[in-house]
């Protein structure tokens, strides 16, 4: 225990949060110490506040600590985020600018010129903006952040293709699950039985972040990608996991089966969260479904299934993925996992 690296949560009673105190519950690499949110959880033990809403019970080394503010001291190197996005901007910069690695599943430092956005399968390489952060240079602390949950599917799904093919257009309809709004999010009478045709700001996410996690890093600078992303998205009744139809139009003209193999080039990084498979691929138009695949490679393998001809674009896909685990958690600590096998945490 004593050699593990000190990880703060901020964030700790959201469902983010939770998740990454349950991922973390047993990590070979890391131990949680540190837990903050807002004043109003401030001062109080952790299992007296949280509403713990994991399968798993609280870890026993978490109950009993105590809920700092986002403006104390932690004892920590790293500091996992899942803060509300109303706030997560200034305390991160608070955070980083005094030292800390933090490592953010929240929206508001994703788009900075200075700030990579991660999928390490895909763009490993833009760690390295990192070290044009001021607060790199000046303390040692920085912020990286993860995509939106499901611009992480869709972009997962579409880089071999990308890599392989180029890409022109792609048009993507979401059905996403209740728990990517957090706790209590949307309320019982509104989503049973029923599918909610928006989710704020969740479309220009889809539209924008992509090309900026395809894009060449040069310089300092990333060129973004260029192709064009429609995006609709909508909140279905389910409990864990989005699934999308993906249709796209390549550069290159492929067949069904170069696409195909195209998804075995998403190497198997040699990290502790790495999934064995990074896309599962199903020739079977039943799949993927939330109910069968909602674990595979214990929440981090995307699921893609039954590829086939599109009669307005070239191709189309379904996809999904876990959004709390691939797409939030789970996907932060292999961000951190990253970081410290590559010596950017000093
Ligand atoms: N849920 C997902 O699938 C998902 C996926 C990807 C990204 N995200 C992003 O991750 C972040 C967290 O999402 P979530 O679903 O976990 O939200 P959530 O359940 O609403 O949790 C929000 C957390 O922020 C804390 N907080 C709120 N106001 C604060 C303040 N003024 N100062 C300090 N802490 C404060 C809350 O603490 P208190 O309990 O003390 O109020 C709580 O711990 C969001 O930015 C979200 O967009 C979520």
């Amino acid at each position: 225990m004593g050699d593990k690296i000190k990880i703060g949560i901020l964030g700790c009673t959201g469902a983010v949060g939770q998740k990454l105190i349950s991922l973390l519950g047993n990590h070979p690499l890391f131990e949680v110490t540190e837990l903050a949110a807002s004043d109003n959880s401030a001062g109080l033990k952790y299992s007296e506040r949280v509403n713990w809403k994991e399968a798993s019970d609280i870890p026993e080394s978490i109950k009993d600590l105590k809920i700092k503010k986002c403006s104390d001291e932690l004892g920590a190197k790293i500091l996992f985020s899942g803060l509300d996005s109303g706030v997560a901007g200034e305390i991160e910069d608070f955070y980083a600018s005094n030292g800390y690695a933090v490592v953010s599943n929240s929206k508001n430092h994703r788009m900075r010129t200075d700030v990579p956005l991660i999928i390490p399968e895909v763009n490993e390489s833009h760690f390295e903006l990192i070290k044009y952060q001021d607060s790199y240079n000046k303390s040692g602390g920085f912020i990286v952040t993860n995509p939106n949950c499901s611009t992480v599917v869709m972009a997962l799904t579409l880089f071999p293709v990308y890599k392989n093919f180029g890409l022109k257009k792609v048009i993507v309809t979401t059905m996403q699950a209740v728990s990517g709004a957090g706790y209590p999010g949307i309320p019982s009478m509104d989503i049973l039985g029923n599918v909610v045709p928006h989710i704020k700001d969740e479309e220009e996410k889809m539209q924008t972040e992509p090309l900026k996690i395809f894009g060449e890093l040069s310089s300092g600078k990333i060129d973004f990608a260029d192709f064009r992303i429609s995006a609709s998205c909508n909140r279905v009744p389910v409990r864990e996991g989005h699934t999308m139809s993906i249709s796209f139009e390549t550069n290159k003209k492929a067949s069904r089966d170069e696409i195909i193999g195209s998804f075995n080039d998403l190497e198997k990084l040699n990290l502790p969260s790495s999934p064995e498979i990074v896309i599962k691929y199903f020739d079977n138009p039943f799949r993927p479904q939330p109910l069968l695949d909602l674990n595979s490679g214990a929440g981090m393998t995307v699921s893609a299934g039954n590829l086939r001809k599109c009669g307005v674009l070239d191709w189309k896909i379904n996809s999904f993925g876990h959004n709390t685990i691939r797409g939030a958690a789970g996907a932060a600590i292999l961000n951190a996992e990253y970081l410290v096998k590559n010596k950017f945490v000093k």
